[in-house]
């Protein structure tokens, strides 16, 4: 029978993310009557029951949407608070006292990965870890080197089956139909090839900087922050092959193979911005060299894509907040029954992420005068499926019911640093762009060859 959590300890409580997303997504799975076992916050501040309730209560309410008092009363029964130092050995101890009877754990690291390292010691010297979970928020590593020992100190305490690695965007829903998308439709699985497909365009854009988040952020970069991770597994859902079976394993093998048939990127193709103003920001250093725009070149080395260009470009300050991924088709072979052959324009099949999940066909139709005109046969998935359910709220309870399909796997992290990796030994200087363009010009030269940037299904 599948694993599931008895209990749920998540260590950062108090942070940033467990308030704004964590506390918010369990309160969700409570209405939905998901939830089951205690709830033990840890963090560093000395904080009564009460007064983490409360501030659970402010968090829930701050997500928006109405509390109801029945449902939040529920959860907060199951709420404790442990204050402690992660490398206080004592800390631990205590925490086994609070789990006497619990046999399944699932610990949840809303921390810096510094003290990942620490805490699943802590936990497996207070014997704690034997049928445990543990889950881990991005970023996993900062480089190649550091992805790799992060993942050998968690691994001298847990099996990698043990590890759930949380992307949040394996939680978006039009993320994880990329699947159905492709997999469950020989339309689309006949124009998703070499054959039929010029260019892949994927864009996240985003309208805001990066506003209070500037320490974390001038360590980090557009590159590191997005792309290494969600960015290039969305790529790596794009492209790869059916899985043979519904496993995370099979699913897992397939995207790994798919990234290992990337190159490391050449220097060349990428493409660095800053806007204007961000050296500025509270926390970020007065001559930074941070880049907050990151564009890129890639290619698949395999049967399938061999040959099709991927482009992938982020940015924060940018016009618009839009994910989105775009297939641009081939031209057609010839446009002789046209009274006036002229170029068209390419069809294109595009998958939004955000902010409205959808998918779009871009078709050229006759207009009126006889010029032809673009046409959109486009799908709202929330319309037709029903809203659906939050990154966060998808993740957690897949985390406590022990489905570890949506959790990113080790040696996926690995190919996907491997990836990026010269780009952060040697990066390109930084070329500044003002706020609310589409980041440095001298990202246009990547494109050459292929149709330019396009704007995005807004
Ligand atoms: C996070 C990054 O992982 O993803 C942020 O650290 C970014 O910088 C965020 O803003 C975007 O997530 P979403 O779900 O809003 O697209």
């Amino acid at each position: 029978s599948r694993w599931e959590a008895d209990a749920l300890v998540i260590f950062g409580i108090t942070g940033d993310l467990a308030q704004r997303m964590t506390i918010p997504a369990l309160y969700r799975l409570e209405r939905r009557g998901l939830l089951d076992g205690p709830i033990i916050g840890v963090a560093g501040s000395e904080l009564t029951d009460a007064e983490l309730v409360v501030r659970a209560r402010k968090s829930v309410e701050e997500a928006g949407g109405p509390v109801i008092d029945a449902i939040f009363d529920r959860l907060a029964g199951r709420m404790s608070y442990l204050s402690g130092d992660a490398t206080d050995p004592a800390l631990y101890e205590r925490l086994a006292r609070m789990l006497t009877g619990r046999r399944r754990p699932l610990f949840y690291l809303s921390m810096p990965p510094s003290l990942f390292g620490p805490i699943v010691e802590g936990l497996g010297t207070a014997r704690l870890t034997a049928q445990a979970r543990v889950a881990v928020e991005k970023p996993f590593g900062h480089d190649l080197a550091s992805a790799i020992e992060l993942d050998r100190q968690l691994r001298q305490v847990l099996e990698e089956e043990q590890i759930l690695r949380v992307d949040h965007f394996l939680g978006k829903e039009p993320v994880i139909e990329l699947e159905y998308l492709r997999f469950a439709n020989t339309a689309m699985a006949e124009l998703w090839q070499r054959g039929r497909v010029e260019s892949i365009q994927i864009t996240m854009a985003e309208t805001l900087g990066v506003g209070s988040r500037g320490t974390f952020y001038d360590k980090v970069g557009c590159l590191r922050d997005v792309v290494q991770n969600h960015l290039l597994l969305v790529l790596a859902l794009v492209a790869m092959e059916p899985p043979v079976g519904p496993s995370a394993k099979d699913l897992w093998d397939k995207r790994v193979e798919v990234l290992r048939a990337i190159p490391a990127v050449e220097v060349g193709n990428y493409v660095r911005g800053q806007y204007a103003g961000y050296r500025q920001t509270p926390g970020v250093a007065p001559d930074s060299t941070t880049e907050t725009y990151a564009a890129l070149k890639l290619e698949i080395n395999n049967w399938k894509w061999a040959g099709v260009p991927v482009y992938i470009r982020a940015g924060k300050h940018l016009p618009v907040k839009d994910t989105e991924v775009r297939l641009i088709l081939k031209e057609p072979p010839r446009l002789g029954f046209m009274p006036d052959p002229r170029r068209v324009e390419p069809n294109q099949i595009v998958v939004r992420i955000d902010p409205l999940a959808g998918m779009r066909l871009q078709l050229c139709a006759l207009g009126e005068s006889d010029e032809w005109r673009t046409v959109p046969l486009d799908t709202i998935f929330a319309r037709e499926l029903g809203p659906a359910m939050p990154p966060y709220e998808r993740l957690m309870l897949a985390a406590l019911t022990g489905d570890s399909r949506p959790f990113a796997r080790q040696d996926a992290i690995v190919e996907s640093w491997r990836i990026v990796q010269p780009l952060l030994s040697y990066p390109p200087p930084v070329h500044p762009y003002p706020v609310g363009s589409w980041g440095p010009t001298e990202a246009d030269r990547l494109v050459a060859g292929s149709l330019p940037w396009q704007a995005p299904w807004v």
